[in-house]
Order: C-alpha cells, then sequence, then structure tokens
C-alpha cells in the first residue's frame, strides 16, 4: 500500500538536500534530514543556514516551527522513520579525472540500506553518472537485511541557487525514474502538493531519468559556450555579441535565457557535469557523441583568458604592479559559492600577471579567501576601488549594476573598466569618461 502521506528523509544536508528537507516540510510532510556532519545539523537545528540561500531561512524557520522538520546524524534512526528516502548527497569530480566521485552516493545508499527492516523507497537525487542507479539499486538489495523490501528510484533536482526554494517548491517538471508501479506511486505520493499544481510529470526508467540531468545541463553550458564562441567571432570582426545575442534571442526558437555573453559559467554543477558526461561516454564506448562537450569546456574557459586580456589592454599590456579592482568572487549572483567560480579564477590569474588585486564580493568573501589566502579584499565596493588603475566586473550583483559610474569615477585612479558579464551601461559609462571594454564588443 502507498502511504497516503509517507514519511520522508533527506539524506545529505548540503545545498541540495537542505533546499529539500526544508521544501518538503513546507509543503506538509514529515521529514527528516540527516547528515554526517554534526556542525551542519547543529547549524539548522538552530534554525540557520550554513550558506547563503534568499528565502531559505525563513523558510527554514517556518519548517521548524511547523514541527515537521528535524534533524539527526543517525542514518539508523532515517532508516526507522522513512518510507520515502532521498539521497542528496554530493558527487563532485574526482581529483586528477573528469569522473564523478561517488564515494558520498555509493556510502550513503549502502549505509542507509544496511538498516531497512520494512518497505521503503530510496530515491536518488544526486546528479550522477548513467548507470550508477541500477548498479545502487543491486547494491540495495544485497545490502538490506534479510526481510526488507527495499527499491530504488531517481528524481533527479534540476535547481538553480539563489533560486532554490522557488524551484523547489515549483519546478519546471518533475522526472522520476522508476522500476515499478508502487515506487511510482509512492513518488506520486511525496509530491502530491508539487504534481496538483499540474508541474509536468515524466515518468520514465532509471538510466533516462539519470540521463535527463546530464543532458539538461549539457544543453544550458553548451548554449552558453555557443554564445560565447559568437564573441570570439565578434572579437576578431568588430561586431557586436551583444546585439547578436538579442537578435537571436528574439527567434523563440531560440530564446534569450543562458544565451547570457561573458565570462561563462561555473559552479558545482555545470562545469563537472559536462566533464563528467564526456569521461562517462568515453567509458560506455560513445565518447564521441559528447566530444563536443570537451569543445564547450574549452571555449567557457578561453573566456576567462580573454578578460585577462582585456584588462591588461586597458594598462597597455603590461599589468605588472597595476592595481586591479576585482568586483565579485562568486560564480553567480545571490550565491556565495566560489566552486570553479569564473570571478576567482580571473582574480587569480590577474595577480599571477603581477597584478595587485583586491576583491570584493557582497556574500562570498570568506569563502574566496579560504580558497585564495593570496588575494587582497576589500570589506565595500568603494574600498575595492579606491585607486584602481582598473576596475574588472567578475559577478553580475545587483550592486555592482546600481553602482553610479561618477561615484566610481571619483574613487578609482584611472576610469578604465572591463564588464566581465555584460552587465553595465555602457553608454553611461563612457559619458562619465569611463574606458569600458566588453567581451565581445567593439572597442
Ligand atoms: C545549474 C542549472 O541551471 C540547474 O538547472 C541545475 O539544477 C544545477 O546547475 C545543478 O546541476 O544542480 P546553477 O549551477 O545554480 O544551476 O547555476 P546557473 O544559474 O545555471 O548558472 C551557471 C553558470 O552559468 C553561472 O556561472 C552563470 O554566471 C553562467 N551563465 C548563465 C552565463 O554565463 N550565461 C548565461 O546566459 C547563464
Amino acid at each position: 500500500p502507498v502511504a497516503q502521506q509517507p514519511r520522508l528523509t533527506v539524506i545529505g544536508t548540503g545545498y541540495l538536500g537542505a533546499t529539500h528537507a526544508v521544501s518538503m516540510a513546507v509543503l506538509g510532510y514529515e521529514v527528516l534530514g540527516v547528515d554526517v556532519d554534526p556542525a551542519k545539523v547543529d547549524a539548522l537545528v538552530a534554525g540557520r543556514v550554513p550558506f547563503h540561500e534568499p528565502g531559505l531561512p525563513e523558510k527554514l524557520a517556518e519548517a521548524l516551527a511547523s514541527g515537521r522538520l528535524r534533524f539527526s546524524s543517525s542514518m539508523q534512526e532515517a532508516a526507522e522513520f522513512g518510507d520515502v528516502h532521498f539521497v542528496c548527497v554530493g558527487t563532485p569530480q574526482q581529483r586528477g579525472s573528469n569522473a564523478a566521485d561517488l564515494t558520498y552516493v555509493d556510502g550513503a545508499f549502502r549505509e542507509l540500506a544496511s538498516h531497512i527492516t520494512r518497505r521503503a523507497l530510496v530515491v536518488g537525487k544526486s546528479t550522477v553518472p548513467v548507470g550508477t542507479a541500477a548498479r545502487l539499486a543491486a547494491l540495495v538489495r544485497e545490502v538490506a537485511p534479510a526481510g526488507a523490501d527495499v527499491e530504488v528510484a531517481w528524481n533527479p533536482e534540476f535547481l538553480r541557487e539563489g533560486y532554490a526554494v522557488q524551484d523547489t517548491l515549483h519546478p519546471d517538471r518533475l522526472v522520476f525514474g522508476v522500476e515499478s508501479p508502487w515506487a511510482e506511486a509512492q513518488l506520486r505520493a511525496a509530491f502530491r502538493p508539487v504534481l496538483d499544481e499540474g508541474t509536468p510529470l515524466v515518468v520514465a526508467d532509471l538510466p533516462t531519468s539519470e540521463l535527463v540531468k546530464v543532458a539538461a545541463n549539457s544543453f544550458l553550458a553548451t548554449k552558453i559556450s555557443f554564445i560565447n564562441a559568437m564573441a570570439e567571432i565578434c572579437e576578431a570582426t568588430g561586431a557586436d555579441v551583444s546585439l547578436l545575442a538579442s537578435a537571436l534571442s528574439h527567434d523563440t526558437r531560440i530564446g534569450g535565457r543562458f544565451l547570457k555573453p561573458g565570462l561563462g559559467f561555473g559552479g558545482g554543477c555545470l562545469p563537472k557535469d559536462i566533464r563528467a558526461f564526456s569521461a562517462r561516454a568515453d567509458e560506455l564506448g560513445v565518447g564521441q557523441a559528447v566530444r563536443f562537450l570537451d569543445e564547450v569546456d574549452a571555449i567557457n574557459l578561453r573566456r576567462r583568458q580573454r578578460t585577462v586580456d582585456l584588462v591588461a589592454e586597458l594598462v597597455d599590456g603590461d599589468l605588472a604592479g597595476k592595481k586591479v579592482a576585482a568586483l565579485g568572487a562568486a560564480f553567480k549572483p545571490n550565491s556565495d559559492d566560489i566552486r570553479d567560480a569564473p570571478a576567482l579564477d580571473v582574480a587569480r590569474m590577474l595577480r599571477d600577471a603581477g597584478a595587485i588585486v583586491t576583491v570584493y564580493d557582497p556574500e562570498a568573501m570568506a569563502n574566496a579567501a579560504r580558497v585564495r589566502p593570496e588575494l587582497r579584499y576589500a570589506p565595500s565596493l568603494t574600498a575595492a576601488v579606491v585607486d584602481a588603475d582598473v576596475v574588472v566586473l567578475l559577478t553580475e550583483w545587483q550592486q555592482f549594476r546600481d553602482a553610479d559610474p561618477e561615484d566610481l569615477g571619483a574613487l578609482v585612479h584611472t576610469r578604465r573598466i572591463v564588464d566581465g558579464r555584460h552587465a553595465l551601461d555602457a553608454d553611461r559609462y563612457r559619458a562619465a569618461g569611463w574606458e569600458y571594454r566588453a567581451l565581445g564588443r567593439p572597442v
């Protein structure tokens, strides 16, 4: 029988898991969040979200107050509590390889299954190489105690940082990868309020559901690199990629989203997902089918060097000893995430080229300073730009968009700016006496 209102556990309370646990409790489910890291558990129990995500602290408070959300570090407790378990642990890039590191996923499935003594569904949400779910299903059957009745399903997650709560409560679609009607019914019950809103649902097999996720992220990465490849062509021809992107975007078959040229993509997902996909396709003997993803990656990384080159051009080719104000460190605005952040990478490259780089980011300073202690950090936007020979915008925070070119101009040594994200009004900056440069745009 399908539990009318299944009790849910969420294994792993990082970005994805914390958001999922909180959102499901807000939707009315009894939820137990589990993490091996007692510091994370303690923070969440105390109502603190250990990362920056707009709206999530308020929802956490609401969920805790409802009494429906609890946290624990006991997998045994999770196994006893849950009808449906969501595994939300990370799959980072392996050291020294492009493949995904499945240590945490394998460990979570193995440990959870070893404690389950009843009928339960274990649902993977992590992004994994296709074929992992079937392997985990076999693993679970092997390690679950006699008498347990455990099935594995897959439910890829498409949330964006900065919009995590909204994307979880009102996703564009749900995808269930299942091996039985029972598993589908369990998942339907676990997402009832979301489905009742009319959210499109695709019910698929395990490998298709795993692939949906990497295919979606590959498509998005390709779209970004496509327009950035056009930016390279623009740079060789005097054309303007922002006008090109705007004209393309009016074709409803193309659309303007993820067609924003600039410094390119970063973060904990897109870069490692396309690399892992390419590595997995090689293992499967079909690497050729996604060889273009290697090019997508290469185009993306070239934008970082191009940004450094633009900054150098503005200071007559010699970065040595030049004061550079680097605006932004996070991989995108409204996030404190600096994993594979193009911004921080460019700041590092500028420093390696001899520049004196001062970084400011509204939220990511602590994370940035931990990873790149060799850079200088300023406590505010204005402090960062004081005396700068050149300013480079690397993450398009609203605060940077809103800055007044006259006010900034009064602080810098020389009015020179590279807009790495096409986020500023070039005309306003030029009118205020700035030398303005942007990737893929003519001087
Ligand atoms: C991405 C996907 O958008 C989510 O659907 C997915 O669930 C998530 O990865 C994941 O796999 O968990 P996220 O990493 O939060 O989400 O960030 P995005 O909003 O996709 O931005 C990725 C990068 O692309 C950022 O560095 C952003 O600056 C860059 N970008 C985005 C562009 O350079 N141009 C664009 O037009 C759009």
